[in-house]
This record gives structure tokens, C-alpha cells and sequence, in this order.
């Protein structure tokens, strides 16, 4: 099983605002949700639009590309994405967001 690694100094990521980060190959989106930090692939699943530059309205992420709306926990997505978001466990530690990615 993989590890956590490191992706971002918890200050960085912030309610409402979006933190993209590289772990390993992986692009990643970073908000924090009550307070509590999600971590998603900022990549849309329809046309790979980049989502970091889409809005966060309520838990949900909009991609501003064609509007599909992804859950920022679940994944869970609405038309015209065909997939749900991948999401990735994420942990606050030390002061540091890790993540865990497979292979890393
Ligand atoms: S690229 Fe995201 S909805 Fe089309």
C-alpha cells in the first residue's frame, strides 16, 4: 500500500480558493471543506478540463469548461462528465498536507 507524501504546506490550501500541486504524476486539486482538506485529480473526466479553474459552489467543484459538477468528497459527477473525479485521501500533519497516490 502506498504512503502519504507531501503536497502542500497546510497554510497553502484554503477554503474556497484551489491549490494545484504535482505528487509524483499526479496533478491535484486542493481546497478545504469545513475545514477539512480535500484532495482531488484536477483533471475533468469529460474533456480534461483543468479544474482548479472552475468555482466551488457548495462541496461541489464546476468545470469551467462544459459545467459537468463534481463532488469534492465523493467524486461523484454530474453530464457531460462520463466518470466521477477521483479523489485522493488526504491528512493535515506537522503542518503538511499529504496525500496518498498509487505509486509513489
Ligand atoms: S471538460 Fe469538463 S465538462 Fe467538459
Amino acid at each position: 500500500m502506498s504512503e502519504f507524501v507531501f503536497a502542500a504546506k497546510a497554510e497553502a490550501v484554503k477554503e474556497g480558493e484551489i491549490l494545484t500541486v504535482e505528487v509524483g504524476e499526479h496533478t491535484i486539486g486542493l481546497t478545504r471543506l469545513n475545514g477539512q482538506v480535500c484532495a482531488f485529480r484536477d483533471i475533468c473526466t469529460h474533456d480534461d478540463g483543468p479544474l482548479a479553474e472552475g468555482a466551488i459552489e457548495g462541496e461541489e467543484i464546476v468545470c469551467p469548461r462544459h459545467g459537468a459538477r463534481f463532488h469534492l468528497r465523493t467524486g461523484k459527477a454530474t453530464f457531460p462528465a462520463p466518470a466521477p473525479l477521483p479523489i485522493y485521501e488526504a491528512i493535515e500533519q506537522n503542518g503538511e498536507v499529504r496525500v496518498r497516490v498509487e505509486g509513489s
